[in-house]
């Protein structure tokens, strides 16, 4: 258990992921009926970027100023890209950020999560480690129809599951270390959806060697998936000697047609996240809808 999100905090996989993730949120409130949001590796629910490059043991890099860090709060972006970024830089004022370029704090999922929820929403956070869930328990004390969960996230997808609402995001956003996260994953999702099988549900993945999407879309070739696609984003475009080039989304019941604007928007999002020449985003249907 040593990963600690606060160094990677807004770096380009929190912006793919988090960008998504109000993608999904706005699109399953397009009904009114009453929806459940479960995050299972909640992280801290915030960050303070100044301590981006502090972390338990050795001084790294931030790596948000290759992330968020190249959004600039008002420039014009597609619609999507844009509440992101809006939200993100709302979040940055509010605890003491400069309008402008002076980035302070980043919202992890519970804050993305609480900003977007509806009256009628409610929330379930959950995280293993003491510290970060010690965090979340404070920043969310007294929330309405908020609840944190020191649990882990994959028993949580069964303690937790179906909820009264009957209609569920879940986010799963685990860190890749233990080596078998994956097959956790896909026993995760499997009795997830055996509980609701219309949840919607997103899990980030790593590109790498050696957790990458093709092991995890391997290992999911056993389920019978429902509908489902991937948003992937390689920032390297096949050239750094680096350990994670590119990341991804995989959604299993996305709302209907938010593919078709998610889309258009990827080119805007591979210009400002790009660190090579060959950068490149899709979005590509993993199990088609029938
Ligand atoms: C990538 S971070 C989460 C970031 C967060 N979802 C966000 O987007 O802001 C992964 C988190 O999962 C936690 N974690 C690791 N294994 C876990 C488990 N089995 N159950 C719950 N949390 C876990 C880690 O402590 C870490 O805080």
């Amino acid at each position: 258990m040593n990963y600690r999100h606060a160094f990677h905090a807004g770096n380009f996989a929190d912006v793919l992921k988090h960008y998504v993730l109000i993608r999904l949120v706005r699109g399953l409130q397009r009904k009114e009926k009453p929806l459940f949001m479960l995050d299972t590796h909640a992280g801290a629910g915030a960050y303070d970027l100044r301590h981006a490059a502090r972390g338990d043991t050795l001084e790294r890099q931030p790596e948000w100023p290759h992330g968020i860090g190249r959004f600039r709060a008002g420039e014009v972006l597609p619609p999507g890209l844009a509440e992101y970024v809006g939200l993100v830089h709302e979040f940055n004022r509010e605890h003491g950020g400069g309008a402008g370029e002076t980035w302070r704090a980043y919202p992890g999922s519970p804050e993305i999560f609480a900003h977007l929820r509806r009256p009628q929403d409610r929330l379930a956070f959950v995280e293993r480690h003491p510290e970060e869930a010690a965090l979340l328990e404070q920043q969310f004390r007294g929330a309405p129809r908020t609840q944190v969960h020191r649990l882990d996230g994959y028993h949580a997808l069964k303690a937790l599951l179906p909820p009264v609402e009957r209609r569920a995001l879940v986010l799963i956003d685990p860190p890749y270390e233990a080596t078998d996260e994956i097959a956790r994953i896909v026993a995760g999702l499997t009795a997830a959806l055996r509980r609701l099988p219309a949840a919607t549900i997103a899990v980030w993945y790593p590109l790498t060697t050696r957790a990458g999407g093709e092991r995890l879309e391997q290992a999911l070739v056993a389920l019978s998936l429902p509908p489902a696609w991937a948003v992937e984003v390689d920032v390297w475009g096949g050239q750094g000697e680096v350990k994670m080039p590119g990341c991804g989304v995989l959604v299993l019941n996305p709302p209907w047609r938010l593919d078709l604007e998610i889309e258009p928007e990827l080119p805007a999002l591979v210009r400002h996240l790009a660190r090579a020449p060959g950068a490149a985003a899709r979005l590509r249907w993993v199990v088609p809808e029938s």
